[in-house]
C-alpha cells in the first residue's frame, strides 16, 4: 500500500498548517506557542515525557499540540523517532502537520531529521490493501530547521524517506496473506524492486536449485502445490572503491506460510500469523533496497530463500534425511523446524563467495520469543567483533538485540543415527540449538544470526510500532550495511 505519508524540510512554519507540534521538555521554558504554563500543563496531565502528546485547544488558526521530549540536552535518536510518532498518532486524521522537532534538540540535525521521518511515517502505517474503500489518508510533515541545522536536516530528511520506504515495504510483505505472496510472487516482487533501486536479481526455480543440490529448501517445497524460489541480489557499491573492497552476505528466511508441515501447528492465533514467517527476507529484500540511494560503500549479496511448509502426501517426512548444499546431511524429527533447513542452503552458498562476514535474520524460534520476548530479537554467531557491529546497529535503528552464547557443548543435542544431525535439539535451549544447526553451514567465515520470532510483530499501536507486521531487523541491517567493517577473526 502506498507510503501517503509526505515529508519535507522547511525553514519556517508554513503559512496554512492544520496542527503544529511543539516540542516540550521536562525542564526548561514553555516555548509561546503553547500558550500555557508548565503548571497547567501539569495539572492537564502532561510533564514533557517522551512520547507524551497534550492537544491545546485553541479557537482559530493552528491546533496545537504540546509534544513531549523528555530532557532536550540527553535526547537520543530513539527519543526524536519516538517523540516524533507520538505526534502523528496524535495529529492522526489531519492532513499537514508541522514541528520544529529537529530543532529543539541538541541532537545532530541529521541524524535528529532520519529519526523523526522514521518515527512520524513508520507511526503512520497500517496494512489496507484488503480493506474495501480504505486508505492510508495522506499527510504533510514539515520539519522545520533553521540556520546551521537547515542542511542537516535536508540531508536527514532524504535518508529517513528512503529508511522509513525500506521498512514500510518490510511491513506490506509481511502482512501480505500467504495466497496473496506466494514464494514465486515474492521472487516477482523482489525483481520488480531490484529493478527500481539499481540491485543485480537472479532467481532460481525448483530445477536449478535441484542442479545446485539445495536439498533443504526443496525438501520444505515437496509439501506445497506451489514452486520454490531463492532470489539472489547483489548491490555493487559504484565508483572507484576506497581501500580493500568489503563484502557482508545477508540470508533471509522466506516461509510464505508455515503451517508446520506433517508436523501441523494447533489452529491458534500464533499459527495465523504463520503468514509472516518471511518477516527475515522481507528485511533483506528491503534493506537492500536502500543500500543504493544511501551510498553504501559495502558489496552485499543477499539471498532470500522463499517457499510455504505444507502438509501433504509428497511432504517431507519424519525421519527423512535432507542432503544440504554443503553436502551435509540432516535426519527430519520436525517439519516445523523448516527455517533452519532452507537458511541452511543460503548460508552454504553466502559461504562460498568468501565474503568478510554474513549474517542471516529469521523467524527461527519460539524459544527465542519465550527467552527475550516480542520486544527483543536474540542474536548469537561465531565472531565477537561481528556481533558487536551487530548490536551497534540495533542500538542506532532502535530494533533491540541480546545475544545469547552459541554454546558448542549443546551440539551433542543434535546428533542423528544416520544423518550429521537430526534438525532439533532437545526440549531446552532451542534458540541455541538452532543457531548451532545454523553454525553447520557457515564454514569460517565471521557469522551473526538474528532471530526475530519475537519482534515479528505486535498485537497493538506502540509508538512507530503499528499493529501487525514490524519490519523488525530492516534498519538494523541498513545500519549494518552502511557502517560495516572487516571483522577481526
Ligand atoms: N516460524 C516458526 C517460529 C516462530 C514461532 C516464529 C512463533 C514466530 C512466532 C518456526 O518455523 C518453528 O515452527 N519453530 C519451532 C521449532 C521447533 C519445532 C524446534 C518452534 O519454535 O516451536
Ligand atoms: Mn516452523
Ligand atoms: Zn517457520
Amino acid at each position: 500500500m502506498a507510503n501517503n505519508v509526505t515529508v519535507d524540510s522547511v525553514r519556517s512554519f508554513p503559512r496554512k498548517v492544520e496542527v503544529i507540534g511543539v516540542p516540550v521538555g521536562t525542564t526548561g521554558a514553555i516555548p509561546r506557542q503553547v500558550g500555557l504554563s508548565r503548571a497547567t500543563l501539569n495539572t492537564h496531565g502532561f510533564h514533557g515525557r517522551v512520547g507524551q502528546t497534550l492537544t491545546v485547544p485553541s479557537s482559530s488558526g493552528p491546533t496545537i499540540i504540546a509534544l513531549g521530549i523528555g530532557d532536550s540536552r540527553k535526547a537520543t535518536v530513539a527519543t526524536v523517532r519516538r517523540s516524533a510518532a507520538a505526534l502523528a498518532r496524535a495529529a492522526s486524521g489531519r492532513a499537514s502537520v508541522a514541528t520544529s522537532l529537529v530543532d529543539a534538540v541538541s541532537l545532530d540535525a541529521r541524524a535528529a531529521a532520519q529519526a523523526a521521518v522514521e518515527g512520524f511515517v513508520l507511526a503512520s502505517y497500517r496494512y489496507t490493501d484488503l480493506k474495501s474503500g480504505v486508505e492510508n489518508p495522506a499527510v504533510s510533515v514539515a520539519l522545520v530547521a533553521t540556520g546551521s541545522r537547515a542542511k542537516g536536516c535536508d540531508s536527514g530528511v532524504e535518508r529517513g524517506r528512503t529508511t522509513a520506504a525500506a521498512a514500510w515495504t518490510a511491513r506490506d510483505l509481511a502482512n501480505t496473506p500467504p495466497a496473496y505472496l506466494t514464494a514465486r510472487m515474492m521472487a516477482d516482487r523482489a525483481v520488480a524492486m531490484a529493478k527500481e533501486s539499481g540491485l543485480d536479481v537472479e532467481v532460481f526455480d525448483n530445477d536449478k536449485l535441484a542442479v545446485m543440490g539445495c536439498g533443504g529448501l526443496l525438501g520444505v517445497n515437496r509439501g506445497s502445490i506451489e514452486p520454490a524460489r531463492m532470489v539472489k541480489l547483489t548491490y555493487n557499491p559504484s565508483g572507484k572503491p576506497s581501500g580493500s573492497p568489503r563484502h557482508l552476505v545477508m540470508v533471509g528466511k522466506g516461509i510464505t506460510y508455515d503451517s508446520g508441515g506433517i508436523s501441523l501447528k494447533p489452529s491458534d492465533a500464533s499459527h495465523a500469523n504463520m503468514k509472516m514467517d518471511m518477516s527475515g527476507a522481507a528485511a533483506v529484500l528491503s534493506a537492500m533496497s536502500a543500500l543504493k540511494a544511501l551510498r553504501c560503500r559495502t558489496k552485499v549479496t543477499g539471498y532470500l530463500m522463499c517457499t510455504d511448509n505444507r502438509p501433504s502426501g509428497s511432504a517431507m517426512a519424519m525421519g527423512d534425511v535432507l542432503t544440504f548444499r554443503n553436502g551435509k546431511t540432516s535426519e527430519i524429527h520436525n517439519t516445523d523446524a523448516e527455517g533452519r533447513l532452507v537458511l541452511a542452503d543460503g548460508l552454504s552458498l553466502g559461504t562460498e563467495s568468501k565474503p568478510d562476514a554474513m549474517v542471516d535474520i529469521a523467524t527461527l524460534t519460539g524459544a527465542c520469543m519465550a527467552a527475550l520476548g516480542t520486544k527483543i530479537a536474540g542474536v548469537l554467531g561465531t565472531n565477537e567483533a561481528f556481533i558487536e557491529q551487530v548490536k551497534e546497529a540495533a542500538g542506532r535503528a532502535d530494533e533491540p538485540v541480546w545475544q545469547l552464547p552459541l554454546e558448542r557443548d549443546y551440539r551433542r543435542s543434535l546428533d542423528s543415527n544416520v544423518a550429521d544431525m537430526r534438525n532439533i535439539g532437545g526440549p531446552y535451549a532451542g534458540a541455541i540449538t538452532a543457531a548451532l544447526f545454523l553454525s553447520e553451514f557457515t564454514g569460517n567465515v565471521p557469522w551473526a544470526h538474528l532471530d526475530i520470532a519475537g519482534p515479528m510483530s505486535v498485537d497493538g499501536d506502540d509508538g512507530w510500532l503499528s499493529r501487525g507486521a514490524t519490519g523488525f531487523g530492516t534498519r538494523l541491517l541498513i545500519e549494518l550495511a552502511l557502517n560495516f567493517t572487516k571483522p577481526k577473526r
